[in-house]
């Protein structure tokens, strides 16, 4: 039975309760929420970023052309340009199947040149049935300046070509094309279907730009000193600014960065869909499989600075030096941060504390206001978390963030977890979860799990499903809330559940009592999977055990491993009685097909696991 006191007042829920989680992996940002159609626009794809990239990645040469990283360069921080031969042409594929035009639709042409004795550059939308907009002559003379075209597309395709051929010898640098229309028509701006989905959820927050993408690689910036790193964390100021000065990036998912989706359009997108705005920035320890705490005080400094320049970024008069730099870019009036995250999932929890606290107190001192986000490190129990938890507390932390990602069933489990946390610690940020599927049963095992959640509304104060966006064709992470390819994007049952709660956010709980359990039928999990990303892993034991205890399935690897299949990258094999992962594909699960035998809906699994995550 349940009983519910309508008149008794429980904790009050935030408007902000439920959020998005935004994170550059699976290709969410280029190639997806940033509109731009042209891939690899600046020629900054490199083999140190990738192994199958080169600087020619996505473009196909007619005649005579190369790649230069020489004094001739656009700039500084953009080093690579292209030098095409007269009578040459440069063609590019886009992302997925090619560049997607609609019919009817306008597209603006962009391209940094410069031919000294002059050219006439003719640029062209086509598939391989044709044309798909009347093409377009650009007459370029002298130095490197930005010229443009506009194209409305004939026909539609999911196969476009964008080729530019030059009568003259040339340089090109930052060649773009985008779709004019781009969510609520900013410049610069957001494809409009998935901008949609995400607004029509009505998220409280955005939390961006990650998760692992923050707080991995170096912590070093982009510049001469440094040797000009490639595989850096995220760090605002690379990302900001005119878009051919943003220098780009090697993420870590394996992918190129463009930034043209940087803090500023983060900022404005976050008040496009009236959500708050709640950035993460690197904390000098890195976490997801990696453990290396960086011990250099100067460039501590300089990140501890560059957090309170963030915030001048995001808050300060347009007079202020950072808030100038925002009415630059055309947004006179502050974003209005309020909530910022420190580090993500470190695993070494006494190194990132002492960073940690550096942050707090500088960011405290000059901005009392800000609510500053700890975290508990990359799992939701364990040694890590314990520590983790007891420092937050005793340094009484605003808010931690925490992340899970665990069995439907797990998920059904734990309904109570907040119900017995500490009402007088910090609070807590559920900035990362999911339940390890897109199928129905996931969506009902997470809305199940949100009613712990908003019961509990008093300490969770913040909630955001992960991750958020996936392209179908790059993909590092599933499950994922939302799907696309270059022509479509499809929503998650779990999507649907976000949307469920995101809009419909009661104001205070309504207290209320379950007398018995409710009575779970039929086999939730169909198959078990075990995860893992980014760095190898080797697994020696998994037991899949009922409730009553008996054994449903056991594999000590031993033998072969014929019932195991993979979803995603990756090859595996047995090697010393140990399943191990023998490459380091980004993406891995290994799934045993359901037995159906597995009647019980209480099914517990347990992989002893040597090393990755
Ligand atoms: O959401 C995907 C990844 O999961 C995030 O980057 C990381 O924080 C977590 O481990």
């Amino acid at each position: 039975a349940i009983t519910v006191d309508p008149a008794a007042k429980g904790a009050t829920i935030d408007d902000t309760m439920y959020g998005v989680f935004f994170e550059d992996i699976n290709r969410a940002a280029d190639g997806g929420l940033y509109a731009e159609l042209v891939q690899n626009r600046s020629f900054e794809y490199s083999t140190a970023d990738n192994g199958s990239y080169t600087p020619l990645t996505s473009w196909t040469v007619g005649g005579t052309a190369q790649v230069v990283n020489d004094a001739g360069r656009l700039n500084e921080r953009n080093r690579n340009y292209l030098s095409l031969g007269a009578g040459s042409a440069v063609t590019n594929a886009g992302y997925n199947t090619g560049i997607r035009v609609d019919q009817g639709k306008k597209y603006d042409f962009s391209v940094w040149a410069r031919a000294e004795s002059g050219t006439t550059l003719t640029v062209s939308l086509k598939d391989a049935a044709g044309t798909l907009a009347t093409a377009r002559q650009v007459a370029v003379k002298g130095g490197w300046a930005k010229y443009r075209a506009s194209f409305t597309a004939t026909r539609t395709s999911n196969r476009g070509r964008l080729t530019v051929a030059s009568t003259g010898a040339a340089a090109f640098d930052e060649v773009s094309l985008f779709p004019r229309d781009t969510y609520k028509n900013q410049p610069n701006g957001l494809r409009k279907d998935l901008a949609e989905k995400i607004a029509a959820l009505k998220p409280g927050f955005v939390r961006f730009p990650g998760g692992c993408l923050v707080n991995t690689g170096s912590m070093e910036d982009y510049s001469e000193a440094s040797g000009w790193q490639r595989k850096r964390s995220y760090q605002w100021k690379d990302t900001i600014g005119p878009v051919e000065q943003r220098a780009t990036n090697a993420n870590f998912w394996g992918y190129n960065q463009s930034y043209g989706l940087g803090y500023y359009e983060y900022f404005r997108f976050s008040e496009d869909i009236g959500a708050m705005p709640l950035p993460v920035v690197p904390a000098l320890v890195t976490g997801c499989g990696q453990n290396k705490a960086t011990d250099n005080e100067a460039l501590l400094k300089r990140h501890i600075q560059d957090t309170l320049d963030l915030i001048e970024f995001a808050n300060g008069p347009a007079t202020s030096k950072w808030g100038k730099v925002r009415a630059q870019m055309g947004h006179p009036k502050p974003f209005h941060l309020t909530t910022l995250g420190v580090g993500n999932e470190e695993n070494l929890p006494n190194e990132f504390f002492a960073r940690f606290q550096q942050f707090r107190a500088a960011i405290k001192a000059k901005y009392p206001d800000i609510t500053v986000v700890s975290n508990s490190g990359p799992d939701d129990s364990g040694t890590t978390f314990d520590t983790a938890w007891k420092l937050n507390r005793e340094a009484n932390v605003d808010m931690v963030d925490e992340h899970y990602y665990n069995t439907p069933n797990w998920f059904l489990q734990n309904n109570d977890r907040y119900d017995s946390y500490d009402r007088s610690g910090p609070k807590v940020f559920l900035g990362e979860y999911a339940s390890q599927g897109n199928a129905w049963k996931n969506g009902l095992s997470e809305a199940a799990f949100m009613t712990g959640l908003e019961r509990n509304a008093d300490v969770v104060k913040l909630a955001s499903y992960a991750p958020l966006l996936a392209n179908e064709d790059y993909v590092q992470w599933r499950p994922d809330m939302i799907w696309f390819n270059n022509r479509a994007s499809w929503n998650s049952a779990n999507y649907e559940v976000q949307r469920l709660f995101m809009n419909n956010v009661g104001a205070r709980v309504v207290p209320s009592k379950a007398t018995t359990t409710p009575n779970v039928s039929g086999p939730i999990t169909g198959a078990v999977g075990l995860s893992t990303w980014a760095t190898s892993a080797a697994y020696d034991d998994v037991k899949v055990t009922s409730a009553d205890g008996s054994t449903l399935l056991s594999d000590d690897f031993s033998g072969d491993a014929s019932k195991w299949t993979h979803s995603g990258a990756g090859s595996w094999s047995i090697q010393d009685g140990q399943y191990v992962q023998t490459d380091a594909a980004a993406e891995n699960t290994l799934v045993t097909a359901g037995d159906p035998a597995w009647k019980d809906y209480d099914l517990q699994v347990k992989a002893t696991k040597k090393s990755g995550k």
